[in-house]
């Protein structure tokens, strides 16, 4: 994991930043002595701790720094990925335990697109994920309304002109079964930018409609199939390794 180096901060600060109580609360918690610091029981609230390398228990439970904090959500269809709205829940209602402020996602999924979103306040990794000239790869699976292609494929694999000066990228597009009766395709798409309604707007300029889509991964990180839509979890170490 990325070595990171923190500067000394105040005891009661490192257990508040870590959720483990207001700083009132800690302030409590140090005077019941259910605070040590390398294994002493330590009251004094202006008590300097060095978050790499000093022990911090809580009841008898090591409390870890963490300044950035990595969530891999499941997004369910219906939520916005925004970080507050006055009338619509979104993906950060969601997200009710965590240990550091300003969590935002890292990037947006349609309101009733599902999957893969992460979660972070880690602003320079969100940066290297959703800058245009990286390129990183978006997986998609979606339900389309239509039978697709060869041409599909072809036309896909080639670039769509989507806006005014705006060609996208070579996408891999690949069919996982048609269903003539019905008309419709599964299929999986990989893209490498992200623009608004990208997916959708790709296939509408194939003649056909998205009616189901679902994040699958992004870069390196795949979304975990235990997850059900709307539930979490922290990146694991090697997650996160692969992604900084
Ligand atoms: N493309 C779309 O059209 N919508 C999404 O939510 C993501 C990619």
């Amino acid at each position: 994991m990325m070595d990171m180096k923190h500067s000394t901060i105040r005891i009661d600060k490192f257990l508040a930043d870590m959720g483990i109580g207001t700083r009132s609360e800690v302030k409590n918690y140090l005077k019941k002595g259910l605070i040590t610091l390398n294994q002493a029981p330590v009251k004094d609230p202006s008590q300097k701790v060095s978050p790499d390398t000093d022990i911090v228990c809580f009841r008898g439970e090591h409390v870890r720094y963490t300044a950035y904090e990595y969530i891999m959500l499941h997004k369910p269809a219906g939520v916005l990925s925004a970080t507050e709205d006055r009338k619509q829940k979104t993906v950060l209602d969601l997200i009710t335990d965590a240990c550091v402020k300003d969590l935002f996602p890292v990037g947006r999924l349609d309101k009733d697109t599902e999957g893969l979103l992460l979660i972070t306040n880690d602003g320079s990794l969100a940066h290297r994920l959703l800058s245009p000239n990286k390129h990183i790869a978006k997986t998609y699976y979606a339900k389309i309304d239509g039978i697709v292609t060869n041409e599909d494929i072809l036309l896909f694999q080639s670039g769509i002109l989507l806006e005014q000066g705006f060609t996208t990228l070579p996408a891999i597009l690949s069919v996982l079964s048609t269903d003539s009766l019905t008309g419709t395709s599964e299929i999986e798409v990989t893209i490498y930018e992200g623009k608004f309604h990208q997916v959708k707007r790709m296939f509408e300029a194939a003649g056909k409609k998205v009616i189901y889509l679902k994040r699958l991964s992004m870069g390196t990180l795949l979304l975990d199939p235990a997850l059900q839509p709307g539930e979490y979890r922290h990146l694991t170490d090697s997650e996160l390794d692969d992604l900084l």
